[in-house]
């Protein structure tokens, strides 16, 4: 730890300071004008936990049924989710019944759903909460339910009528690219014309990046998030796959980044089965510094403290849903580690460090503090804390020092970086 420099800032200093202010000020890409999504959105999904669960009669408990997502409301409510931030209950695939209704409208199941969407979507809103629902762009959903081609302004319509709140639009059984991209713009368009607000969840870039690179900056213009990569499963291979693929991309993918328009790394497992505890401080962190939608798929009935607390924890949250909106990158990567780093509100820097060795102990890690935040995060001394794997002031540091931290194997460390 470093004592407070007592030098005056000079004039070329506080020249850095705000030339600093004024580059990372500057709008992105035009994006979606809904108003929605202004940080990254938050709340819960079903699909990576409960998946195409219909089976009522064996698994009354876990089955895809609105006492499922009336019991995750509650507890959304009651058990601080909600106060935190996370708002947006969200149903996944087979929440529907295998045919429409005799007027073309999508239908709940009307067994595993006997209060219909309407009546569900009351209960979330009665919770203070908001409701999340899925289709698809093409003749069916990925698990062969109804599909909305052909039908776009009518969905539209229904779930408007029915109250919902964001809509996760997946890609599955398309035609073409051109069916794909028309699909997805017209959607957007017949949510928008419903004067409902409705975030619009697309899946368009994962969809199109076999064929050709998706264009990034049209897609901002008509969805307020977009996958781009492979559904996440309760694994490190899976957390570990999505990093690798957005670091790899980032040039492509973290400037259109914003406010109204967020890549989605897609659900977090945390509170599952599959992480081990620093994999899941991991995902957290990382998810914080991607500018990630938070959206949980667990079980809140049965999570554990340490996973809720991880969830729940105020000051990784706040990166996440950092004002400036700017989506964080990976640095480097040295002998196994990675250092990623977001600039924030406030000329403050989130900074993570990744131990990808997955053989060995704990290892320590040396940076140099002028080396992050493009020489301009600690100028000329930064207070540095410690949020995770436990919460740690650091203290003052210096432009001019390093910074030892220690990282246990597939863990992170994550620092924020404020100006004094
Ligand atoms: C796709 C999506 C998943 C989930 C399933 C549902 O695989 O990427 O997130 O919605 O479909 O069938």
């Amino acid at each position: 730890m470093k004592l407070k420099s007592q030098v005056p800032q000079s004039g070329f200093l506080l020249a850095l300071r705000f030339l600093a202010l004024v580059l990372w000020s500057f709008p992105g890409a035009r994006t979606l004008d809904n108003g929605l999504a202004m940080t990254p959105t938050m709340g819960w999904l079903h699909w990576e936990r409960f998946m195409c669960n219909t089976d009522c009669q064996e698994e009354p408990d876990s089955c895809i049924s609105e006492k499922l997502f009336m019991q995750m409301a509650e507890l959304m409510e009651s058990d601080g989710w909600k106060d935190v931030g996370y708002e947006y209950l969200c149903i996944d695939d087979c929440w529907m019944a295998p045919k429409r209704d005799s007027k073309g409208r999508l239908q709940a199941d009307p067994k595993r759903f006997p209060s219909g969407i309407r009546g569900l979507a009351d209960y979330v809103h009665s919770k203070g909460l908001k409701l999340g629902i899925y289709a698809d762009v093409g003749n069916k959903t990925c698990a062969g339910f109804p599909g909305s081609f052909g039908h776009y302004d009518i969905d539209a319509k229904t779930f408007a009528d029915w109250g919902v709140d964001l809509l996760k639009f997946d890609g599955c059984y398309c035609d073409s690219m051109e069916h794909l991209e028309k699909g997805y713009k017209h959607m957007s368009l017949a949510l928008n014309r419903t004067g409902r607000s409705i975030v619009y969840s697309c899946e368009w870039p994962l969809y199109m990046w076999p064929f050709r690179k998706p264009n990034y900056t049209e897609i901002r213009q008509y969805c307020n998030h977009w996958r781009n990569f492979e559904d996440v499963y309760d694994s490190w291979q899976s957390v570990k796959s999505i990093l690798a693929w957005t670091s790899s991309n980032q040039k492509s993918i973290v400037d259109v980044a914003g406010p109204g328009g967020w890549n989605d790394p897609d659900m977090l497992v945390i509170g599952n089965f599959g992480l081990s505890w620093d994999q899941q401080v991991t995902q957290m962190a990382l998810w914080a510094i991607m500018a990630a939608p938070l959206l949980m798929s667990n079980d809140l009935r049965h999570i554990s403290p340490q996973a809720k607390a991880l969830l729940q924890n105020k000051d990784v949250i706040a990166i996440n849903q950092d004002p400036l909106g700017k989506q964080g990158y990976r640095l480097r990567k040295e002998d196994n580690i990675e250092v990623w780093e977001r600039p924030l509100s406030d000329l403050a820097w989130a900074v993570a460090m990744v131990n990808l060795q997955e053989i060995g102990g704990p290892r320590f890690h040396t940076i140099s503090i002028a080396s992050l935040g493009q020489g301009l995060a600690c100028i000329p001394d930064c207070m540095i804390t410690q949020l995770l794997p436990e919460k740690k002031e650091l203290g003052f540091y210096q432009w001019t020092s390093d910074l030892k931290t220690k990282i246990n194997p597939t863990g992170t460390v994550l620092l924020q970086l404020a100006a004094t």
